[in-house]
Parts: C-alpha cells; structure tokens; sequence
C-alpha cells in the first residue's frame, strides 16, 4: 500500500525518574541498542517518512544518539517537561512545515513497536479517519491511560490512570501512546488542550475528545502488548529485553539456524548469523558479530566484533573479542581467548590460550597454554605465526615476533626472537637426571620425621 507522506513526531524529552538513573531513560539500551535507535531504525524504514525528535534541555547526548541513528532528523528542544501534548507541540515548526501531511507520534520509551503495526495506524487513517490510537490488552494494565468506547465501540476519549473512575479502571483496552493524525491544523488543535488534571500535564490523550469536537473520526488499531511495552522502570526494560531476545531467535531459527536451547542465547542487535550455524546453549553475542555457514558454536562462548567463519568449530567456554577474524574450519577450543587476531583455515587452538595482536596462519597448530604475550605495559605488539607452524604447549611468544611457517616451537619455550621457516625453535634449560635420587630422599626425610616425633 502506498500511503501520503508522514512526519514521525518521536518523543524522547522525558527524565524517566522511575528508571532511577543518571542517563536519560531512552539512551538505556535494549540488545544493546539505545530504545531511541530502536524508534529511530522502525521509523526510517517505513518510506515516505520524516522524522522528527523531541529532546529535553541538556539532553546532548539523546539528540547526538538522534543524529548518529537518524541523521536527517530534525531535533526540537522541549524547554520544560510538561506533558506529552506540550512535547508534541515542541516540534510545532516541524508539524506545520508539512501541514496536510499525516503525522505519527512514537514514543521513545515504546522501543517495539514494528514497521508493520505503525502502517496499520496509516491504513487507519487512510480509511478516513482523523485520529487513529494504538490500543492493546495489557496483562497489567496499571499505568496505562484506557481507551473509552462509546455504546457503538467508538473511540470518544482516553483517561488517564491517576484520573480515572473506578470504573473507568476496570477498562482493558489501553492506550499504547502511538498515534496518528490527520488533521489539517494539528498544532492548532493541539495547543487547545488544557493541563486540568492530576499531573496538571498537557496530555496527547485529550486530542481524542478535540478531535471528535472537531467532528474527526477517531478510531482503535489493536495490537499485541509485545508490541507496545512501555519502558518506565528497570523492571520493564527487561521485560522488553525479553520480548526483543524472543523476537530475534524464532526470525533465526526460521532462517535455519539451529539452537536447543534458544531461550538462554543472547542475542545484539546486529548480530549476523547465517543458515546451518548450529549454536548449542548459554551463549552470549556482543556488538558487531558474524557467524558464517555452518559454524558449530558450542556452550557457554561469549563472542564480540568477531567473525566466525564458515564449518568452524569454536567452543566451549571461548572468548572472542574485538578484531578475531577466525577463518573457515579453524578449531577453537576450552578457555581460549582470541582478540585482534586473524586464524587462517584450518587453524586449531584448542586448549587453555591467549591470542591476541597478530596474526595465525592457515594449518597452524597452537598447543595448550600458549600466550601471546602482545603487551609490555605500554605497547601492544604483533606475533605473526606462519602457515602450518607447529606451537608446543605451554609456550610464551613475546611480541613482536614472527614465527616462520612451517617451524616447530618446543614445549615450554619463551620466545623473544623470530624463528625462520621450517626451523625448531626451543628454549629452556637441559634436563638433568639423578639416577636412584628418590629412594635416598624419601629414606633421609623418613628418618628426619621419626627423630623430631620422638622429642
Ligand atoms: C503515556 C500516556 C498513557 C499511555 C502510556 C503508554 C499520556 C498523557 N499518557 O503515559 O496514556 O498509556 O504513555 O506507555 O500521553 N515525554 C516528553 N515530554 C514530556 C513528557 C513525556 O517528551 O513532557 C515523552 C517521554 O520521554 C516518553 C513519552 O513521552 O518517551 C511518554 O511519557 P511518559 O511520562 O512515560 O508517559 P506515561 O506516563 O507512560
Ligand atoms: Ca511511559
């Protein structure tokens, strides 16, 4: 369906007191993205939208995170938080430069609502009517403005909880604050409402009742609470967090990744996995993450800014993070830690290492207990492993170094200089060989005990 243009109000000026924070409540992040990038992304990728943002005074940072997600966004300045209707009015400039166009206000602290959900709302006003609510049936809906139906089921107002009859709270039916207009003068109607209630706010849920005034059409979209969650405390960021992390593995699991336990995978926002990655419980994926075809991801990894290439097989308990490019069918095993380094094919590390700055090549086998020992305090320095080197357990590589390909490295060694191609490299001290030692040992320590117990 094509629809007219639309500006998206999206509000965002709110101190979020109940989340109890020094950050402002829509910079809290959900997979690890802000609930204002969420808004912003939805929002972008509906066409023939513009965007508008409303932000409090000293609130650089939430129109910064605006800008970086939403570049051509305009940012509006809401001087004092006064209510949502006051909020939507901040962005007046930007209302009446697309006067005519349809406007839809989100709300920034709503972060899940779906591309899908809002053109339902178009398709609303499309179909004639001047004012469209996003309504839902929470589980609780305590803190929701409720949605009031007249006898033929026609939207006639929204009331407000504080101010709400006791009746009136028995209503199911709640207001998600995602609304659509079309009206041809909205800052006009909206500077009509009045801040006579219990917060003594300027409510958006009092443009219903003016709009009907005006003798507009105001009508219902329902839709489902997973899509309208709205985040005032900690509480319900993880509920929303939950909701989003649901979301994210069945869209995987339909795209053939395979997970037994889906519910204990943790998910980012950008995480890319592709089809035959089979990822086994209790893993955790940061930022910027790609797994390739057919990777084996097993328990209790957590990976970030990595990429796992294609048939690897990495885990359990590894570590990946920023700059591990481990390339197709490379082994990492237990307790490996991988950071800035590139594993060509084939690569095994399998046991107990540290990797981190350089480089392994395709075939190379790094034994049990390697570190690379990359940083002096100071600098982090390169270990650049040849193709098909063979590493001994237990070694120390002190970089910058090179270790040529095709070269051994004996067990235990700690290496300060680079090792030619094809070389054995090893350092430590001769072994030494007492023949009979243990027998005169433990017979002069047996005599010692038995003397001093007898005093
Ligand atoms: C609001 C609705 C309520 C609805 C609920 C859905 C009103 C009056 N109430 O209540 O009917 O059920 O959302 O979640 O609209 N904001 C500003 N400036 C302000 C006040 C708020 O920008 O002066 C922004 C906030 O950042 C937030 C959004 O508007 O993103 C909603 O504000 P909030 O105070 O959370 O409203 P609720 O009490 O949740
Ligand atoms: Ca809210």
């Amino acid at each position: 369906m094509s629809f007219r243009p639309c500006l998206f109000v999206v509000l965002a000026a709110g101190k979020g007191t109940r989340m109890k924070s020094s950050l402002p409540k829509v910079l809290h992040k959900i997979a690890g993205q802000s609930m204002l990038a969420h808004v912003l992304t939805t929002a972008s990728g509906i066409a023939g939208g513009k965007i508008a943002v409303v932000v409090g005074p000293d609130m650089a940072a939430v129109a910064a995170e605006a800008n970086r997600v939403a570049p051509g966004a305009l940012i509006f300045e809401q001087p004092a938080q006064r209510g949502t209707a006051d909020a939507v009015l901040a962005a007046k400039p930007g209302i009446d430069a697309q006067a005519g166009d349809d406007v839809i206000v989100l709300f920034a602290d709503t972060p899940l609502v779906r591309g899908a959900v809002i053109e339902r709302l178009r398709a609303a006003l499309a179909a004639g009517a001047g004012v469209a609510v996003l309504g839902f049936r929470p589980k609780d809906p305590a803190g929701y403005g409720r949605l009031l139906l007249d006898d033929s089921g026609a939207l006639t107002g929204i009331r407000e909880e504080r101010d709400a009859s006791e009746d009136e709270r028995k209503i199911s039916l709640c207001n998600s604050g995602v609304m659509a207009f079309r009206v041809p003068k909205l800052s006009e109607l909206l500077s009509r409402i009045g801040s006579d209630n219990a917060k003594g706010e300027f409510y958006l849920t009092d443009a219903i009742a003016l709009a009907r005034a005006y003798g507009l059409k105001a009508s219902v979209v329902e839709c489902d609470e997973s899509d309208v969650l709205g985040v005032n405390t900690r509480e319900h960021l993880a509920a929303a967090e939950a909701i989003w992390q649901a979301r994210a593995r069945s869209a995987f699991l339909r795209d053939g990744v395979t997970m037994i336990a889906p519910d204990t995978v943790w998910l980012h926002f950008d995480t890319e996995i592709a089809a035959d990655v089979s990822i086994e419980p209790n893993v955790v994926f940061g930022a910027g993450v790609k797994v390739e075809e057919g990777a084996q991801i097993l328990g209790f990894c957590h990976i970030e800014g990595a990429v796992i290439g294609k048939g690897a097989r990495v885990g359990p308990f590894a570590r990946f993070r920023p700059g591990a490019r481990i390339g197709e069918k490379v082994h990492i095993g237990n307790f490996v830690e991988v950071k800035n380094v590139t594993m060509g094919e084939g690569a095994k590390a399998n046991h107990l290492s540290y990797l981190g700055d350089g480089t392994v090549g395709a075939g190379a086998n790094i034994g049990a207990g390697t570190i690379f020992c990359n940083y002096d305090g100071y600098n982090k320095e390169k270990t650049e492993i040849g193709e098909g080197a063979f590493v001994g357990s237990n070694t120390s590589l002190v970089a910058p170094i090179k270790i040529g390909a095709g070269a051994y490295i004996g067990s235990g060694s700690v290496i300060t200089k680079d090792v030619s191609p094809g070389a054995l490299a090893i350092e430590r001290s001769p072994q030494e060989e007492r023949p009979g030692w243990a027998e005169k040992f433990r017979a002069v320590m047996s005599r010692r005990k038995a003397a001093a117990q007898k005093k």
